[in-house]
């Protein structure tokens, strides 16, 4: 991605954001910007933190201090994910089932970015800005590992954690496409973990070397067990993207009686229609944020397409890993 693409890019994730809260607080534009284009565009190195490697730009800092000093609120809603699996879409679905009553709102609040929605993305100084979004209902995303992020301080707070699953195969062919359209992996540093060829690319993903928010050795799998630990408790929801894909009305209805949001049949409707692959396509590519040449966050958005993807080999021993890692629970991916 060329340094231009990008910096327009970071305008799409600022400027929104910034305007938002007090106009004061674009004074700290220059500062944001300076650090994506040290951490994004220029960025090679991961961040460790406690044994978990994390990409640049997902820094230790701000995990910690949402871990420490973050105050969650009942009404907050937290997306929790691991990447590839429908964050964006899971993201547009809360935010349409918040704010539908108030489209105008709804059209402000889908342009704060994950930067400032992340928990652990960008300078832990953004939270300046994350701390005084004028958010009825807030929204949160994070791709942190369970340990790493603070549930009994969420649970305790009333917030609620929507955990997004999606079949293995199928994310990894998206992370693949995805981190091809990433300015690090063009680093040289970066190579051996997220190598060009697709094949040695899932070979890398599938036996735990890409260290990407898990430990080194580990992945989507592990990260998976532990969050689904959650899975009987009241603030805590797992939705399944394909269940999703399938049935979008009433997985959206579920969703909504989730966060305590009654909603007509006429508004499900709505939001299905509004977060629809085709709609959030189109409305990132006149919004700037799904530029030709940039990072790719809408691709196919379907069920299945690992099949003319990955080898026998790599869809097997993708099988087998489950087996070892996650036999022992009653998970269920779908695969076509
Ligand atoms: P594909 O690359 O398989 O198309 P994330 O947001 O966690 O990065 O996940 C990205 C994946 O979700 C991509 O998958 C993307 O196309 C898909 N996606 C995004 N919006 C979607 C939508 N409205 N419906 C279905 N899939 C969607």
């Amino acid at each position: 991605m060329s340094e231009a693409i990008w910096d327009s890019f970071i305008e799409t994730m600022l400027a929104p954001g910034l305007a938002l809260v007090d106009p004061e607080h674009r004074i700290y534009e220059e500062e944001y910007r300076k650090f994506l284009l040290r951490n994004i565009t220029h960025g090679d190195q991961l961040n460790e933190i406690d044994g978990y490697y994390l990409l640049p730009g997902f820094e230790p800092e701000s995990a910690r201090y949402a871990y420490d000093n973050f105050e969650f609120k009942q009404g907050d809603v937290i997306i929790s994910t691991y990447p590839k699996t429908g964050t964006t879409w899971m993201t547009a679905i809360v935010q349409n089932i918040l704010y539908i009553r108030d489209p105008k709102f709804l059209e402000q609040a889908s342009k704060i970015s994950l930067f400032f929605s992340y928990m652990e993305f960008g300078p832990v100084s953004k939270y300046r800005v994350t701390e005084n979004l004028k958010v009825p209902r807030r929204f949160f995303g994070t791709h942190l590992p369970e340990p790493l992020v603070n549930t009994k301080k969420i649970r305790k707070s009333g917030a609620k954690v929507i955990y997004m699953m999606r079949n293995p195969k199928d994310r990894a062919v998206s992370w693949y496409n995805f981190v091809q359209s990433l300015p690090m992996s063009s680093h040289k540093a970066l190579e051996p973990i997220f190598p060009k060829d697709m094949r040695t690319f899932l070979d890398v993903c599938f036996s735990g070397k890409q260290k990407s928010f898990a430990k080194d050795g580990e992945g989507y799998f592990e990260c998976l067990k532990e969050w689904y630990k959650h899975n009987s408790e009241e603030n805590f929801r797992i939705v399944v993207y394909e269940e999703l894909k399938m049935n979008p009305h009433a997985e959206i209805k579920k969703i909504a009686d989730f966060l305590d949001e009654k909603l007509t049949d006429e508004e499900v409707n709505k939001i299905v229609e509004n977060t629809s692959f085709t709609a959030m396509k189109q409305r990132a590519e006149a919004g700037g944020t799904q530029r030709k040449g940039g990072m790719q966050m809408f691709r196919t958005g379907n069920i299945g397409g690992w099949k003319n993807h990955l080898t026998v080999a790599q869809s097997e021993l993708v099988d087998r890993k489950f087996k070892e890692v996650l036999g022992d629970t009653d998970i269920e991916f779908i695969y076509e």
